[in-house]
């Protein structure tokens, strides 16, 4: 009955673990996420500031999730409490109780993307962009959507790590890799897309000298990783033997940023070759889902298969990324409550797809949670992290040595751990926490209203 009593499952080969990685990594975040945020906040400044916040403290807060979940061998609330005691095992429930946040409304916006495919297929997007997108973003249809996703997804968690996550992953990412470049060289054959590279490219360091935008580059670099809840520390716990941890962090982060770049190299070109730049400055959550299909509609006979393609490059890095939040929640359950992997990811599925609802039916909700994820609950996640490797975590120096190269790095990285990530995460929750605090207000007042 107990799930101690059966082996723990493992990848079947080192690049499976590499890519299920990336997978949780590159997703909605990279695609939907980090162009509109780009757009918002001025473009190639916000784009410097990011690199800075993804290699300088997310990759270092990545290695940490790898040597806690590699060294434990346990989902995050058990290895918490194997190196830290019971005194840490709230902060690996809060970890869970994130992954089911961020899950049910990630759910939702994926299947906005489904349904969008679904209507590349059916021959494209005419009409008006913004009809469809309220159309899409809300009401009863949203839901069959979401759950037809969520569905696919917990049917992917219940067939394990090898046979489930990992095979996905081998199949279904390097196609992500061809479609986002493919579509990026397509774009950079449009009349106009010049615009859209200056608007990217051009940098303005004042619109970065502030607190509130740092908060935003670390929030989203943060998310765009897959960090602040176990979900990385959960994937290594899967491993066996020894990796080079600090090698797959940096082909992670890397591939990571990599696709959120040229992320921006295929939407910014596009929307602008077609006159809808007006559409980027005012950029909310709903933007990119209306500006590029009426691209799409304007694009004549390319229209729908790139538009088809486009929405397949977000559907799979979604799905990908879905895989591991509930595999977080599923694996969590497994080992506090002794639940099979069949009933830990349905049972936990099917609460998280519920809980999604409302933010299927009121897109003020899902604002309302991302930004309570990423300006808050991701963030205290990663200091958390920091604080557990850099003081509590019992030679974590050692463990991260394992199956590394060099290691002259490892002693300025606990360091970094220990005094610079917590304060600069200090700094970048003051702003974090009031934003968070509003959201969560707007979203308690909104829904009494
Ligand atoms: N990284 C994913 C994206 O960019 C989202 C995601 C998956 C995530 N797992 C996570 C975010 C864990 C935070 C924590 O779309």
């Amino acid at each position: 009955m107990s799930s101690s009593s059966q082996p723990r499952e493992q990848w079947a080969s080192r690049l499976g673990f590499t890519l299920a990685a990336i997978g949780s990594a590159v997703g909605l975040g990279n695609m939907w996420r980090f162009p509109y945020l780009t757009a918002e906040n001025g473009g190639a400044a916000f784009l410097i500031l990011y690199i800075l916040m993804v290699f300088v403290l997310g990759l270092p807060i990545m290695l940490a999730e790898f040597v806690i979940g590699r060294g434990a061998k346990k989902s995050p609330i058990q290895a918490l409490e194997h190196y830290g005691g019971r005194a840490w095992k709230p902060v690996g429930i809060a970890f869970v109780v994130t992954g089911f946040v961020i899950l049910s409304y990630y759910g939702v916006i994926a299947g906005w993307t489904l349904r969008y495919a679904g209507r590349a297929v059916l021959g494209g997007f005419p009409g008006s962009a913004a009809e469809r997108f309220q159309e899409y973003s809300g009401g009863g249809d949203a839901v069959v959507f979401q759950v037809l996703f969520m569905a696919i997804t917990i049917g992917i968690v219940m067939g394990g790590i090898k046979k489930g996550i990992e095979r996905t992953a081998l199949i279904l990412m390097p196609l992500l890799f061809l479609i986002v470049v493919g579509i990026a060289i397509y774009a950079a054959t449009l009349n106009g897309a010049g615009g859209g590279y200056r608007f990217y490219l051009h940098t303005d360091f004042r619109d970065i000298l502030s607190l509130g935008v740092l908060t935003q580059a670390a929030g989203q670099a943060f998310y765009s990783l897959s960090l602040g809840m176990g979900a990385m520390l959960t994937f290594a716990s899967y491993l066996s033997g020894d990796a080079n941890l600090p090698r797959q962090s940096l082909i992670i982060s890397v591939s990571d940023f990599a696709v959120a770049f040229v992320a921006g190299l295929m939407v910014f070109p596009l929307i602008f070759a077609l006159g809808l730049s007006g559409e980027v400055g005012e950029s909310t959550i709903g933007a990119l889902f209306i500006s590029l299909p009426q691209a799409f509609s304007q694009m004549g006979s390319a229209g729908p298969p790139i538009g088809l393609l486009f929405f397949v490059a977000l559907i799979v890095g979604a799905l990908t990324s879905a895989i591991s939040l509930l595999e977080v929640v599923t694996a969590s359950t497994m080992d506090s409550l002794g639940w099979s992997r069949h009933k830990a990811a349905l049972g936990t599925g099917v609460v998280i797809t519920a809980l999604g609802i409302p933010a299927a039916l009121n897109l003020d909700v899902l604002g309302a949670m991302d930004a309570l994820t990423n300006n808050l609950l991701i963030l205290v996640g990663a200091l958390a992290l920091a604080v557990f490797v850099g003081w509590i975590m019992p030679d974590a120096t050692r463990e991260a040595r394992k199956g590394a190269e060099s290691t002259r790095w490892f002693p300025v990285w606990r360091n970094f751990l220990r005094f610079v990530a917590p304060a600069l995460l200090v700094l970048i929750l003051i702003r974090g926490v009031p934003a968070a605090l509003d959201a969560l207000r707007a979203l308690l007042g909104g829904g009494g209203g």
